[in-house]
């Protein structure tokens, strides 16, 4: 397994797999890799010649006061997986790498940026499609992997390929759980002990709207008022820190009011220093 920085070394190397007709998969994550990360790194190594994984914590996709230099760096442990997991390549850059001095481009997906976590979050959205859209010029694969952990970023991640017409494959990827329900993300670390156990009653509301749906609720109020009840059952958990409940349409995020076909439920609350977010698919 090779670890490379140089941008341009990496795409060097890459064309020399393309020209050997290599199947290239890449997994593009910002590293303190998890078992949702592995489910992605797995897929592709079962459907590629050449897996290429990056690790890269993106400043531009973080705001001013969020958790940019707390948010875990552990380069060994994750470069360890990855081998066990037998990555073919680490894309590792330096920030300088990806943004040198007088770095002025950036790209955006309109309205689905703005809205869910990027009301919130003020320019994560556009940081995160700039991001991708470099590693994906540097990298080149056929197939990239996104997991449906980050809903939102996988829809607005699908419209840029399509909209800027990009040669590469989106393939979305199961959300992945603990055994107790809590999605698996990086940020858990940011959690103590009663926080882990106020985290569940996230999973716990998305499962128990779920069963509503399949016992006939169509009506978005009545779902929401349940994912609220169960969400502020806890000790910790105050309304104040939910910053939205969305019911929506599964294609393009837009507020469904009553539930017709499929429908996503997300959440985004906060839990002590850690920002969270869930959603499920029905
Ligand atoms: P990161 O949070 O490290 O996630 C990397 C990839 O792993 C994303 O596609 C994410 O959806 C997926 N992932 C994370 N937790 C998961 C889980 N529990 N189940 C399934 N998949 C999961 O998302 C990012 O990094 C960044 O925004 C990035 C796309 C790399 C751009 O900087």
């Amino acid at each position: 397994m090779e670890i490379i920085s140089n941008p341009e070394k990496v795409f060097r190397k890459i064309q020399g797999y393309k020209l050997k007709r290599k199947q290239v998969g890449f997994i593009p994550t910002m590293g303190a890799l998890h078992e949702g990360h592995l489910s992605l790194i797995r897929k592709a190594r079962k459907e590629n010649d050449i897996v290429v994984v990056s690790i890269f914590v993106n400043p531009i996709q973080f705001g001013q006061g969020e958790d940019y230099n707390a948010y875990p760096r552990v380069k060994n442990a994750d470069s360890a997986k990855c081998k066990k997991e037998k990555v073919d390549m680490i894309f590792y850059p330096k920030a300088r790498d990806i943004y040198p001095d007088g770095y002025l481009t950036y790209v955006e997906v309109e309205r689905l940026s703005n809205c869910l976590c990027g009301r919130y979050r003020e320019g994560h959205f556009k940081g995160v499609t700039t991001v991708v859209l470099k590693l994906l010029n540097i990298v080149h694969p056929d197939t990239a992997y996104f997991g449906l952990k980050d809903y939102q970023q996988f829809i607005i991640i699908r419209k840029m390929v399509r909209d800027l017409n990009l040669n590469v494959k989106i393939k979305p990827m199961p959300l992945i759980r603990e055994t107790d329900g809590l999605a698996m993300s990086s940020r858990n670390k940011y959690l103590d002990n009663d926080q882990r156990k106020e985290a569940l009653l996230l999973s716990r509301s998305l499962f128990s709207v779920k069963k509503m749906i399949q016992n006939g609720e169509k009506r978005a109020v009545k779902l929401k008022k349940e994912v609220y009840r169960i969400l502020l059952s806890g000790r910790l958990l105050k309304k104040r820190y939910i910053d939205y409940i969305s019911i929506a349409d599964p294609d393009n995020l837009d507020d469904l009011k009553i539930i017709h076909g499929h429908c996503v439920i997300l959440i985004a609350v906060w839990i002590g220093k850690a920002r969270l977010i869930d959603n499920i698919i029905i």
